[in-house]
């Protein structure tokens, strides 16, 4: 069990993204002394509501938005400058301090050819494409991983490393982006070394000023008693090693990328919040056993407002698939769930809860982490009295209708996790607060 009042606190979502992560860990931060981003780039969405104004955050940690903490863009990010300057821009004319921002020398950055080759790929993939946000954050980690041409924030502020890596890579891109092109049918682009240098010369710029050591940073944070919020984006089931590859995206997006992603050691992370929705979303492509494409879906959608905050795409969406969930608990170590838009359930005749899938190979309930085989899975469910009652003014359990303290007690006893907060609304204040003292 973690430490009731660990100095250090993870907020991971649970599914598929989008589960309303943004707003516990803007509740949060007023507590911590950073918040701090471990993985993803842009392609990343949170949208916090914070009094009835609501801000859209790609880059930036939620933090940024509270009124002490700062702000982290650990080594583990791909960061786009472009959208960065634009989001802090944004951030900056809604009267939002973005001064607490400190980013890392070893984040790499997401320069335009990485958008050109994602973009590319999923056109050349066509019905195999993943759906990705075309952010261009598989090609730059690609490059990071790959070891031959990444850039890092640190080189934007060294003019003659950042000439000889964009020259490299540009060289090499030049010839694959071309033949991609013509197989495509699209009209030949070719990526200039000078354009592109010059452009990323001048957000490093701008940017210099908050580029830092992030890891020593952080460390030195933690040893002097500092309390350090781990922000997750994207979500488990998108991680590239345990989601549903390769429907997933680049990174480790779960708990297990923070150690890695931020550069601090397993036992700074003192405890796992997994945050999940009601309900199920996805966006892009790859399976989702519960998916809903009927009117049920499309008034989970309309009620939830199930589009895009990154890409403005309508999100897929489905009943709560609780094996999934359950697997994303026992892999994140969650110590703790907070369940998101419960609202946007009432006024259904039943509700619907996977408890296990159908394969070929028989009945599970184990999750399977594999596009391939997951999309021969189809749920089993479990069905359950539904509530009519609206929600949005419930501030305890007791005021909850007796079928919607139902539902959220077997999703509890399902998963082995307590379900410490439920989220009514899409305010800050629209929380029950289950367990008071555990949940924030
Ligand atoms: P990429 O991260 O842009 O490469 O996209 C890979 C997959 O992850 C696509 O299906 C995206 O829709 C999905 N994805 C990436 N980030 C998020 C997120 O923050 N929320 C929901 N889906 C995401």
């Amino acid at each position: 069990m973690a430490d009731a009042n660990p100095r250090s606190t993870a907020v991971i979502g649970l599914q598929w993204g989008d589960e309303g992560k943004g707003k516990l860990v803007d509740r949060l931060a007023g507590k911590h002394d950073a918040t701090v981003r471990f993985n993803g780039g842009a392609n990343a969405g949170h949208s916090v509501v914070v009094g009835g104004k609501r801000y859209a955050l790609h880059l930036m940690p939620s933090g940024v938005l509270s009124e002490r903490a700062l702000g982290v863009i650990g080594n583990g990010v791909v960061v786009d400058p472009e959208a960065l300057l634009k989001e802090i821009d944004a951030l900056s004319s809604q009267g939002v301090d973005t001064s607490r921002l400190v980013i890392s020398d070893r984040a790499h950055v997401v320069l335009p050819y990485h958008k050109v080759e994602d973009e590319l790929r999923e056109a050349f993939l066509s019905g195999g494409a993943i759906g990705t946000t075309k952010r261009g954050i598989g090609p730059a980690y690609g490059d990071k991983v790959q070891r031959s041409a990444g850039v890092r924030m640190g080189d934007l502020t060294r003019p003659d490393v950042l000439r000889e890596k964009v020259e490299l890579a540009c060289r090499l891109k030049n010839v694959t982006v071309q033949r991609m092109c013509e197989e495509a049918g699209l009209a030949p682009t070719v990526l200039n070394a000078d354009e592109i240098s010059a452009q990323a010369l001048s957000w490093g710029e701008r940017l210099a000023p908050m580029i830092d050591d992030t890891v020593y940073l952080l460390n030195t944070m933690y040893r002097d008693g500092k309390r350090l919020l781990f922000e997750g984006a994207n979500a488990t089931l998108l991680d590239v090693d345990h989601g549903t590859y390769p429907y997933v995206t680049s990174s480790n997006s779960s708990a297990l990328g923070i150690c890695a992603g931020a550069g601090v050691a397993p036992s700074v992370v003192g405890r796992v919040i997994g945050v999940m929705k009601a309900y199920s979303t996805r966006v892009g492509a790859g399976p989702m056993p519960t998916e809903l494409s009927d009117a049920t879906g499309d008034l989970i959608r309309e009620r939830g407002r199930e589009f895009g905050t990154t890409t403005g795409r309508p999100r897929r969406v489905g009943w709560l698939d609780l094996v999934a969930v359950r697997y994303s608990v026992m892999l994140n170590g969650a110590d703790e769930v907070a369940m998101t838009l419960l609202d946007v359930l009432s006024g259904f005749d039943e509700l619907r809860l996977c408890v296990a899938y159908n394969t070929p190979d028989g009945q599970t309930d184990r999750f399977i982490p594999d596009g391939a085989r997951l999309s021969r899975a189809t749920p089993v469910y479990e069905t359950l009295p539904g509530f009519t009652q609206d929600l949005t003014g419930c501030r305890s359990l007791d005021e909850l209708p007796v079928a919607a303290r139902a539902y959220v007690e077997r999703i509890e006893s399902f998963i082995g996790a307590p379900i410490s907060s439920i989220g009514v609304g899409p305010d800050r204040e629209q929380t029950i607060d289950v367990s008071p003292g555990v949940g924030v």
